[in-house]
């Protein structure tokens, strides 16, 4: 793709360090480390390749807790996380997925418990649980119910080294500070690898295996503003793309509503699940008039969406009427302390704010993407065909946010993500136990497919253009953040599918400055950047050719849902020049338990107008 400045560089240059295992685990966050772990007990031989040290995953930025009906704090049950998860996805979400999630939660949080995560407790002892955005007692009737586990709001850190130490105790082998470059791909369509190159050396590794699992996070990083680490570049999303499968409904990007202003990092919704409420320059709390029941734990999108009209109608705070205030100034210095240590401390480093005094300054900022390699339940990845549109990608699986299983639908809940990492992570080893078979032997590596791995990864590296990779990247996150943004219309998404098909021609003129093999953090840039590119540009057209309004793809000049044409998935498929294809496949509206024998009444979670 880039210009190559050294044409005597071929993929033959390089030498390669073998590896055979019978699972390879790509990435370590959350979903990661509980596919990692989950393995290693079976005796599976298992390898997790990370770019970041484990415990540096983003998962340890994940703060208000992980979603699960263990009714420690008054009634709950499976059946309302279920209605409440299926709404929230504004029933785009596959039914059978939403109700695996949902019923096997509390076993995983159980489990987490034993592992050893330090989860804050009531005064009898049990796991302590909050209130959080969009989760209901009653099917959706309320009040809102106090379902989502904390460990003070340090969650995802406390569940990150509970799993690393796990995996560790259970003989899981880690190579840290690789960089995955590609999956190692047979001409029928089966994964036998992935290439990962050794930062801290310069070595290149193959990585045969009878299963490969990504778990490589989300794009946040494809937007200019966003609560994701800058780590999280859509890995998993890049590869997939490159390999030749879809990705599915990446049109769907959550924006959380408490991301500091101007700094971008999180401020957990437990905040407002712990009595925080917004105001806008009135001093009003407007989401009273938006969502008269749930009101600031109103679902997120809503949430979002209600903040963004409020600031367009003048009624932003500060001095350009640009953000909204978070209060929590009225709450006992104890609790915030007991509760909410971690965004004390952010709001006095990022916003200069004593929140037991002061409200904090707060905008929507892009948190979460819904869309990701299609799985099913299993994590199995997915390559659908018009008459097989559950057809599973040999020897691939996809876990946690680089997955799309698909349980969120058009728009994830708080702390459904924690709960998704560690049922699909657990999911996928239970899975990989069955059709793994133990004594067979292990492929060696498709030379064809090492070349070509390695023939991109020279050209990146020898890239000799005019554009560094800093400058395209800002342009790219730009060109996302304006046209891809809470509201969308035809005018916009149309401008970013051209800015982004513009910036995809201008990655053929990329500078890299750095040619070493060793810490190039110029070239892992340039890697990530084509991941990222992968993700944004699957993700404009994806929003185009949408024409309504679900979840977090929120239309102006379709502002309704249109059940009728677009209850389905969007498939993307994009090819090396850049284009993308777009095809769809529909949504599972079965559930897995009938319901004489204990499951949801299907009537409880027919389509309907969503409503907080
Ligand atoms: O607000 C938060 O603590 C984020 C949680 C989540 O995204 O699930």
């Amino acid at each position: 793709m880039a210009k190559d400045a050294k044409a005597a560089s071929t993929a033959s240059a390089y030498t390669y360090v073998d590896h055979k295992f019978d699972v390879v685990v790509v990435g370590a966050g959350g979903a990661g480390l509980r596919a990692t772990l989950g393995m290693a007990e079976q005796g599976l031989r298992t390898a997790c390749i990370t770019k970041v040290f484990p415990t540096r995953s983003h998962t340890v930025a994940a703060q208000g807790g992980i979603a699960a009906s263990l009714s420690n704090m008054g009634p709950d049950s499976w059946q309302w996380h279920m209605y409440d998860t299926v709404k929230g996805s504004d029933w785009l979400g596959d039914v059978d997925a939403m109700e695996y999630l949902v019923r096997e939660a509390p076993a995983a949080v159980y489990e987490l418990e034993h592992y050893g995560v330090p989860f804050s407790r009531t005064e009898e002892g049990k796991i302590y649980q909050r209130p959080f955005g969009g989760h209901m007692m009653n099917f959706g009737e309320g009040p809102p119910v106090q379902r989502t586990c904390a460990a003070a709001d340090r969650t995802g850190h406390a569940i990150l080294h509970t799993l690393y130490g796990q995996s560790l105790k259970n003989n899981a082998q880690f190579f840290i500070e690789y960089f995955a470059l590609d999956l190692i791909m047979e001409p029928d369509g089966t994964c036998t690898g992935v290439v990962a190159w050794n930062l801290d050396d310069g070595t290149i590794h193959r990585f045969s295996a009878k299963m490969v699992v990504l778990a490589t996070g989300g794009y946040g990083r494809a937007y200019f503003s966003a609560t994701s680490a800058h780590t999280c570049t859509g890995d998993g999303g890049g590869m997939a793309a490159r390999a030749g499968l879809p990705l599915q409904d990446m049109e769907f990007v959550q924006f959380h509503p408490t991301g500091i202003y101007g700094a971008g990092c999180l401020i957990t919704e437990g905040a407002r699940g712990e009595g925080g409420y917004l105001v806008n320059s009135e001093g009003e709390r407007f989401m009273e008039r938006y969502a008269p029941s749930a009101k600031d734990l109103a679902s997120r999108d809503v949430v979002s969406r209600c903040m963004t009209l409020e600031i367009r109608e003048g009624r932003g705070v500060g001095k350009n009427k640009d953000h909204i205030f978070l209060h929590l100034d009225h709450l006992d210095p104890a609790v915030l302390h007991e509760r909410l240590p971690g965004i004390s401390e952010s709001a006095k480093i990022f916003a200069g704010v004593d929140l037991t005094k002061e409200p904090i300054p707060v905008l929507p900022t892009v948190h979460y993407n819904m869309g990701g390699v299609p799985t099913n339940y299993w994590g199995e990845v997915l390559n659908p065909t018009a008459t097989s549109p559950d057809k599973v990608s040999p020897g691939l699986m996809a876990v946690g946010e680089a997955g799309c299983a698909s349980v969120h639908g058009a728009n994830r809940l708080g702390s459904n993500s924690l709960i998704d990492l560690v049922v699909f992570g657990r999911a996928a080893a239970i899975r990989a136990g069955q059709v793994i078979d133990r004594k067979a032997a292990i492929s060696a590596p498709n030379e064809a497919s090492v070349e070509k791995i390695m023939g991109r990864f020279d050209r990146l590296r020898h890239a000799n253009g005019s554009t560094p990779t800093a400058v395209l990247r800002e342009k790219m996150q730009k060109a996302m953040q304006d046209d891809a943004a809470v509201f969308r219309t035809q005018e916009s998404l149309e401008n970013g599918c051209k800015r982004i098909s513009q910036i995809w021609g201008e990655l053929k003129d990329i500078k890299v400055y750095d040619r070493s093999m060793i810490w190039n953090s110029d070239l892992v840039e340039t890697l990530e950047l084509e991941n990222l590119m992968a993700n944004a540009i699957t993700t404009v057209y994806g929003a185009e050719a949408r024409k309504e309004s679900r979840g977090a793809h929120a239309r102006e000049d379709f502002s309704a849902r249109d059940d009728a044409t677009w209850r389905k998935h969007t498939l993307s498929r994009l090819s090396e020049d850049g284009n993308v294809t777009l095809s769809y496949r529909p949504v599972h509206t079965e559930p897995l338990l009938a319901e004489k024998d204990g499951g949801i009444n299907l009537a409880k979670i027919a389509p309907k107008a969503r409503v907080y």
